[in-house]
């Protein structure tokens, strides 16, 4: 990457183009975890309005670019990371890093004491990496496809003040 990403909250004239980078994503990035068949599933969740809806409902980050979109994240509430998707073309450059960095002191200041996320089997790693620690495996139907993810958690302060 020439220069660092930046990062800027969600608008809705986003949302096109973070669909692609969500289809994107799961197209080149979980085809060691997932079939074709579970893939293609969780792609066609972006074809929903409802993709949009969620995104403005919830708490979302767009990293940037040169002013592109390259990745986006989004907190439900408080305490849940809803989504996390980086475009494979920057994909282990950091970016999903910096946008839960910044998820994670929101979630802080909104007075979170832990963060959770069902995270995919490819996003496992990256979480288990930043202290998230698995509480357990599910199974969720998506668009007819069964696909299996783990809920993960981090504690984000021992303490109330
Ligand atoms: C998971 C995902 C968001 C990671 O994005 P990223 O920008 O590549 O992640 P980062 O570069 O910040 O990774 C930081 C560290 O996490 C770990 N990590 C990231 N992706 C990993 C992978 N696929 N396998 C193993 N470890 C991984 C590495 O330790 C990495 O550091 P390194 O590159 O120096 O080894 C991205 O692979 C993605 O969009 N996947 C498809 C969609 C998905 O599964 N989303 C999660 C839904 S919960």
């Amino acid at each position: 990457m020439s220069e660092a990403p930046a990062l800027r909250p969600y608008l809705a004239a986003d949302t096109p183009v973070l669909a692609a980078i969500f289809a994107a994503a799961i197209g080149e990035l979980t085809g060691d975890d997932y079939t074709e068949e579970q893939q293609e599933a969780w792609m066609a969740v972006a074809d929903d309005e409802e993709f949009g809806r969620r995104l403005a409902a919830d708490l979302t980050l767009v990293a940037t670019l040169q002013n592109s979109p390259v990745g986006f994240a989004s907190l439900r509430g408080k305490d849940h990371i809803r989504m996390l998707y980086v475009h494979p073309s920057v994909a282990r450059q950091g970016v999903a890093s910096m946008l839960v960095d910044a998820l994670e002191k929101l979630a802080g200041g909104r007075g979170a004491e832990r963060l959770t996320v069902d995270a995919s089997d490819t996003a496992v790693e990256f979480f288990r990496k930043r202290g998230y620690v698995a509480q357990q495996r599910n199974s969720v139907t998506i668009n007819g496809e069964w696909l299996a993810n783990t809920t993960m958690q981090k504690t984000l302060r021992e303490d109330k003040p």
